[in-house]
């Protein structure tokens, strides 16, 4: 696939502190950029990475038509690069912007697109447990018009940030006793932009009452656990794993269906289905409540260390041997080439 490549002058690469990144703050010297207009994806770019400019009637700022994903890129020791299952995030991506009325991304140039960049930045992926480099392709409606209907023309961008982890320090959560991320219809199960600034402001009263996250709750009732802050769910009661469904109100996670395969591979008893918040609390004051972990391709797996709904409040017990360290070693493992991978997923560029 021809990719029109305009290389920078000067890499930063040499004002970056790659010891102390803070995620999502520091981007790599180049980006991916594919337009859409006149009904067809056209010729993409990798140019240095900088300020875009459109209109500002383009309706991404008027109706939130704006979908993404996240990806990471990790290095072996051998200097070898890989990602991660990236055809998930391939569909993934298409079948949110089928949601927001966007136009699919053509394989070829997501995937094309992405190998030409992480060959050009390169030097970015940093070798290492903990390091990766976090990819964010994302596509927007740049048309500049207000009328409320979905846009003819739209931007394909991959931007990479180096990162190391997500949540610095502990998570403690509160059940969400009001605020919902996502309703029946809607569009929950779908990356888009929107489902995330939704979640800033009661995430922001959370914090005012020293809680880092919310588990959201399902919309009708409040009594079902559906995700933790930007992540999927898992709850260990006693040795099995449990965690809610895919449906129209939840992310269908890459890093969530990794971990319920490697749990089933392991001989761990996982049942997806609904967890009502008053069977975790019965749980926890039985002292059956063992583990309660968020994941994502950011967070990875992020343990939770205690909550809070109403007046009730638990800390998790410590473990030696948690299923949340035992998922991410093996995960970290398959991800930096550390093991074999007898699921296909990892991909060499
Ligand atoms: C990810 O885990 O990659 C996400 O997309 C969540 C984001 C808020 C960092």
């Amino acid at each position: 696939m021809n990719i029109n490549t305009q290389l920078i002058e000067q890499s930063k690469i040499d004002t970056v502190d790659f010891n102390n990144l803070n995620f999502g703050r520091v981007f790599t010297d180049h980006m991916l950029v594919c337009d859409f207009k006149d009904g067809v994806w056209q010729t993409p770019t990798i140019s240095p990475y900088a300020p875009i400019s459109f209109e500002p009637s383009a309706r991404v700022f008027h109706y939130g038509q704006a979908v993404f994903e996240g990806m990471k890129a990790f290095k072996d020791d051998n200097d070898d690069v890989f990602l991660f299952r990236p055809d998930e995030n391939f569909e993934r991506l298409n079948k949110s912007a089928e949601r927001l009325a966007m136009p699919p991304v053509p394989e070829n140039v997501f995937m094309e697109g992405l190998k030409q960049l992480l060959k050009i930045d390169n030097d970015w992926i940093k070798k290492g447990l903990g390091n990766s480099l976090y990819l964010r392709p994302f596509i927007i409606a740049t048309e500049g018009a207000i009328a409320a209907s979905p846009a003819e023309e739209y931007k394909f961008i991959v931007i990479c940030s180096p990162a190391q982890s997500y949540y610095a320090g502990d998570v403690r959560v509160i059940i969400s006793e009001k605020y919902s991320r996502a309703a029946d219809g809607g569009v929950g199960y779908a990356k888009a932009a929107g489902n995330y600034a939704a979640q800033f402001y009661p995430t922001s009263l959370a914090h005012k009452e020293g809680y880092q996250q919310i588990i959201w709750t399902d919309a009708n009732t409040h009594e079902y656990l559906e995700e933790a802050g930007t992540m999927n769910i898992f709850f260990r009661v006693g040795d099995k794993l449990i965690t809610a469904p895919n449906n129209d109100r939840i992310l269908d996670g890459i890093t969530r269906k990794s971990i319920i395969q490697i749990a089933k591979d392991n001989n761990i008893d996982v049942e997806v289905r609904r967890v009502s918040v008053s069977e975790i609390k019965e749980a926890a004051k039985a002292g059956e409540l063992k583990e309660i972990f968020g994941s994502g391709t950011a967070a990875v797996i992020n343990p939770i260390k205690g909550f809070k709904h109403n007046d009730f409040k638990f800390e998790l017990p410590v473990l030696e041997n948690s299923y949340a360290s035992s998922f991410k070693e093996k995960l970290l493992n398959i991800q930096y080439n550390k093991s074999e991978d007898n699921y296909g997923w990892r991909v060499k560029i």
